[in-house]
């Protein structure tokens, strides 16, 4: 077990390089199940969902190989439709070999997700989806599985716009026979980027990014080549982070238009930012001001970024109330903050932070990705010397965090935890 320490109060300045959508990647390779051939997916970040998900697709009979950061996915083989129960229970992602099993061979058992510590996760949307287009789903033994002789268009209504329940109905709905509308629809970036990979692979993917989503099936799909866009939650994750330290630094390869309500929230703390050539530059050179903010799905501000805000906000002068609307239990961070000095009271759906002058380095423990990021930007900024433990979460949706951010000036090393930590 990993945990990176961190010697808060160094500057950060410079350029860091943004690697592509964690989010997005693990959705396009789980769409290269629809093509019988050789997909080719660039700007992939090495990260362990990455090569989790790398695992899923070699057991159900890919070829798969990983250069740098280029994925080669060969499925023009005997591809099974059972996604091995151990994997899908590690990393959620998974459930979305559902569509394109069903779509490719009209069979798929597939391990019921775990729910995790940020809320129970359900896939009751997927399901009653793909049911309406024809799948029947049984359920034993921890498996879900779902049978359909035919795959038939229908225009289906999301309750709400889930991102996973968004593309499985489209991976499934490609090879339908018909139109299928999803009103509802998730907008997310990666939304965008799997329609525009699918309609690479010689589907008709139209309206990626509104709330309607329409799709015409076609007979048959082919492999291609994509590249993955870059990682909007990685650029919010390292804009905080320069941030906390009163920096300023270029997020290369951040894409401005997939980031206009984090980026609205940072110009209203007092930070600055602006788009370059390559990306956005953010600086800031006073004390940031409180803000309030509540995430929603996309374009709203995003869940995923949350924690990091929280992390940047707890020494602005003044009072910011936070709601996360998203999941039901995504506070577990506020604790671990709070070990490290800052005022935090959460209240169901919100959190109230009154801002203090500034942190101090402690032992703290993120319980997901997202959370110990948060934790790594409050501890940049604190004084003293701070311990990030179940630095595994971290490693799972970030490529090279401590490196990166080594190159930005921080003064961080990453260490092999020998006894377990009790915080
Ligand atoms: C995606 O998860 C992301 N993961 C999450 O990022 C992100 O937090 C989440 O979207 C929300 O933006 C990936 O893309 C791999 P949802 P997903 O379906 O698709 C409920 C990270 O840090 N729901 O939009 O699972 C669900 O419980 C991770 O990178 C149902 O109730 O999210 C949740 O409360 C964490 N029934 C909400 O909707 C369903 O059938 C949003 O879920 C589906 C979802």
């Amino acid at each position: 077990m990993n945990y990176l320490t961190i010697n808060g109060g160094k500057r950060l300045s410079g350029r860091v390089q943004i690697s592509g959508a964690k989010n997005s990647a693990l959705k396009l390779m789980a769409a290269s199940l629809l093509g019988h051939g050789t997909t080719v997916l660039t700007n992939v970040p090495r990260i362990s969902d990455v090569f989790t998900m790398i695992e899923v697709l070699q057991r159900l009979g890919a070829g798969v190989s990983f250069e740098d950061n280029t994925l080669r996915i060969d499925t023009s083989g005997e591809i099974s439709t059972i996604a091995p129960y151990d994997l899908v229970r590690r990393m959620r992602a998974s459930i979305n070999v559902l569509g394109p099993l069903l779509a490719r061979s009209g069979h798929a058992r597939v391990a019921m997700p775990g729910g995790c510590n940020i809320g129970n996760r359900t896939i009751d949307m997927h399901e009653a989806g793909l049911t309406q287009l024809g799948v029947r789903f049984t359920f034993d033994h921890g498996y879900l599985e779902g049978i359909a002789d035919r795959l038939v268009g229908k225009k289906l209504v999301l309750d709400f716009p889930s991102r996973g329940a968004t593309e499985n109905l489209m991976t499934a709905a490609v090879l339908a026979e018909g139109v299928t509308v999803i009103e509802n629809a998730a907008r997310e970036p990666d939304i965008v980027d799997l329609a525009s990979f699918l309609n690479a692979m010689g589907a008709q993917v139209w309206g990626a990014g509104t709330s309607t989503i329409e799709i015409t099936g076609v007979g048959r799909m082919s492999s291609t080549e994509y590249q993955v866009s870059a990682d909007p939650i990685e650029a919010g994750t390292f804009a905080l982070a320069v941030l906390a330290t009163g920096g300023d630094a270029e997020l290369a390869g951040a894409q401005p238009e997939t980031m206009e309500i984090f980026l609205e929230k940072l110009a209203l703390s007092g930070a600055e930012w602006a788009p370059t050539e390559s990306g956005i530059r953010v600086k800031c050179e006073r004390r940031p001001r409180a803000v309030d903010f509540a995430t929603l799905p996309y374009p709203g501000f995003p869940t995923d970024l949350q924690p990091q805000m929280m992390a940047f906000l707890v020494s602005a002068e003044g009072t910011s109330i936070v709601t996360e609307n998203v999941f039901e239990n995504r506070f577990a961070h506020t604790q671990e903050l709070v070990r490290m000095g800052a005022d935090i009271r959460t209240e169901g759906h919100h959190a109230v932070i009154r801002g203090v002058p500034g942190l101090q380095g402690a032992p703290v423990k993120g319980s997901d990705l997202r959370a110990g990021a948060a934790l790594v930007v409050a501890a940049l900024g604190a004084e003293g010397t701070t311990e990030v433990h179940d630095f595994h979460h971290v490693e799972r949706g970030y490529e090279d965090f401590a490196g990166k951010l080594r190159s930005l000036g921080a003064d961080v090393e990453l260490m092999v935890e020998t006894t377990s930590l009790q915080v």
